[in-house]
């Protein structure tokens, strides 16, 4: 996966491209290229690496191409052919007239490949891209109309695209597809915007359109339209984007991460406004678009989800079953889309997603879909290809996150979660009114709860320093808190790339505690409440194997001071609610740990934050 960006219009387009990709660097960051329209030419400038690189060669040239207003961007998280130079975008055809950028993958390059080069095209790079700018090229010098060989191309190419085109016959115009990838047009005054992101042009326009499956989109500096697979021409649906470029910022904070662990106490506060009035009221949950009759004739659910979103939807399931009593299965999405699923009416399929465009979970999604169950999709982006697949949609309102690594979208996705299965035990009555009211009372007081925990951060800090050395890491939890084990481990893994793993504490005694001696730090997500005595009991076996022992935990109890090294303590909370506040100083740690060590905190190595190939 990668993004994309184009421009046409007045402005110089050298700074508008390079700020475009800069904002879409989650995407991907290793290697990134542009091409710009001169007056005889089109010039390709590229660089492996960081976008720094690129902007180091194109002050080298700025003096050809400061007067340029067209011209499209890439920037590169490599799926076919290694970050290099030659296999960054934009491709070009032989003769260099027409350049392309491409986010996704094309399935059948292999095969294009062979009938391209019996054609006479000339490979130079790995990627599969490349096919593309030869296959338009080809059938451009047959029909000499740009936009009509890409819809011909486009029928010929399998696999997942968004893709701009430029050709050197054109002064300017940008031609631009997708299928399966996302791409937006921004819609300003006498000039557009391309991307496969909102932030890479919000700053200039609010004003957009989301180009559907299939369509072209042929963009001159006065212009722009839009034609459906068949050719034919669509009113375009330009929106008002809800966006604030401010979101983008910093705000003073050292890396993006610890910006966005600091806004969740907000993002709780923000998402239970006027869905808890009051402890006494029931949840109001409008966007579930659930009948009661088919709630109650719910017989299974199944969640889908990647990465941290994964380990919202392993807490979902832990709640939902105790307040609602209907079996919750939840599986990784890129296992649920190759194997035989069962799923029906009756079933309620949940996808979560911070970026709403994980392929692996839209094709999931898409599957469930088709075989008639209700999509319930929990997203930060309801401007995102899953969101416009879902019969409900839980809208996380986390704003836009940076960080690659997931923090505050994470806390969303919980606090939803904790909504839903209120709301859904509410409908059902399958848990006392009296419990969920108390539970209704402790999430209003959350906020407060995490803003505490921020305070003593440096206390956090401090200790995340003394462990920065190690190699390996373990956190083990039980019950409710296995699933905290498992991010706190992801997020520590990401960012610092220290070995770090989560196990149920049950589980240490069938393997993993071959593994402890004195070198290793085992972390215990130790929360009061029904399995805190078995925790403790895990903990003290591994401390006689000479681990070195942290505790993170809401207990007074004084025998932990023998016990452990280090006690990160946090606000006492009740166990049901105790993962949405024992994540916070898990996520501090690994950032600390990784600040401490000099790693790109923001865009750790090999990671994008949004990965749109399965
Ligand atoms: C990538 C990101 C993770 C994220 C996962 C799922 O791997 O690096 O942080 O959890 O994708 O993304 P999603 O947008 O579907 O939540």
């Amino acid at each position: 996966m990668c993004g994309i960006v184009g421009y046409v219009g007045k402005k110089s387009v050298v700074g508008i491209l390079l700020d475009g990709l800069e904002q879409l660097e989650y995407r991907g960051y290793d290697s990134a290229g542009v091409a710009i329209k001169t007056e005889d030419a089109i010039n390709v400038y590229k660089a492996e690496g960081k976008l720094g690189n690129l902007r180091d060669v194109l002050t080298a040239h700025l003096s050809e191409v400061s007067s340029s207003t067209v011209g499209i961007g890439h920037i590169r998280w490599a799926t076919h052919g290694a970050p290099s130079v030659i296999n960054a975008h934009p491709h070009t055809c032989n003769c260099g007239n027409l350049v392309i950028v491409h986010n996704g993958i094309i399935e059948n390059y292999k095969e294009l490949k062979i009938e391209l080069e019996a054609m006479g095209c000339k490979f130079r790079s790995q990627t599969d891209t490349e096919s593309v700018a030869h296959l338009i090229a080809a059938i451009y010098d047959k029909e000499k109309d740009l936009t009509k060989a890409v819809h011909i191309a486009t029928q010929k190419i399998q696999g997942a695209y968004a893709l701009c085109i430029m050709h050197n016959d054109f002064p300017k115009k940008i031609v631009a597809t997708k299928r399966n990838a996302p791409l937006v047009i921004g819609v300003g005054d006498g000039e557009y915007y391309i991307a496969s992101d909102v932030p890479a042009f919000i700053k200039h326009t609010k004003n957009a359109v989301y180009l559907q499956d299939n369509q072209v989109a042929t963009i001159t500096n006065d212009s722009f339209k839009i034609e459906d697979e068949n050719g034919k021409v669509i009113e375009p649906k330009v929106e008002v984007l809800p966006w604030e470029p401010v979101a983008l910022s910093k705000m003073g904070y050292k890396h993006f991460m610890l910006k966005e662990i600091h806004e969740q106490p907000d993002i709780i506060r923000n998402i239970l406004v006027g869905k808890i009035k009051t402890s006494d009221s029931p949840i109001v949950l409008n966007e579930v678009n659930l009948t009661r009759e088919t709630l109650k004739n719910l017989n299974r659910i199944q969640i889908i989800a990647c990465g941290t979103s994964l380990h919202a939807a392993l807490i979902g399931k832990y709640i939902i079953e105790d307040f609602c009593n209907i079996p919750v299965d939840v599986e990784a999405s890129s296992e649920y889309i190759y194997r035989k699923t069962v799923t029906d009416e009756n079933t309620l399929v949940i996808g979560v997603s911070q970026s709403g465009e994980t392929a692996d979970t839209l094709t999931a999604i898409k599957q469930s879909k088709a075989r008639g169950s209700h999509i319930l999709i929990i997203t930060n982006r309801p401007d995102s290809a899953m969101a416009r697949e879902a019969d409900s949609l839980l809208s996380v309102n986390a704003g836009i996150e940076v960080s690659v690594a997931a923090t505050k979208s994470y806390m969303a996705q919980l606090t939803s979660f904790y909504l839903l299965a209120i709301y859904m035990a509410e409908i059902k009555g399958s848990k006392s009114a009296e419990s969920l009211k108390e539970l209704k009372a402790e999430m209003l007081l959350l906020p407060q709860k995490l803003e505490q925990i921020l305070t003593q951060k440096q206390q956090i800090q401090a200790c995340a320093r003394k462990y920065a050395n190690t190699r390996d890491f373990i956190y083990i939890a039980r019950g409710i808190n296995y699933p905290t084990a498992l991010e706190g481990a992801l997020k520590l893994k990401e960012i610092s790339y220290i070995n770090a793993t989560g196990y149920p504490a049950g589980e240490l005694k069938h393997g993993p505690i071959a593994m402890l001696d004195e070198t290793m730090p085992v972390l215990s997500i130790l929360m009061n409440g029904s399995v805190y005595e078995k925790l403790l009991s895990n903990s003290e076996e591994a401390k006689a194997r000479n681990a070195r022992m942290i505790a993170l935990t809401n207990s007074n109890n004084p025998k932990l001071n023998d016990l452990f090294d280090d006690i990160i303590r946090v606000p006492d909370v009740v166990e049901l609610l105790s993962p949405l506040i024992a994540i916070v100083p898990l996520q501090l740690i690994a950032y600390y740990i990784a600040e401490f060590l000099g790693k790109d905190v923001d865009q750790p190595r090999n990671l994008a934050k949004s990965v749109t190939v399965e």
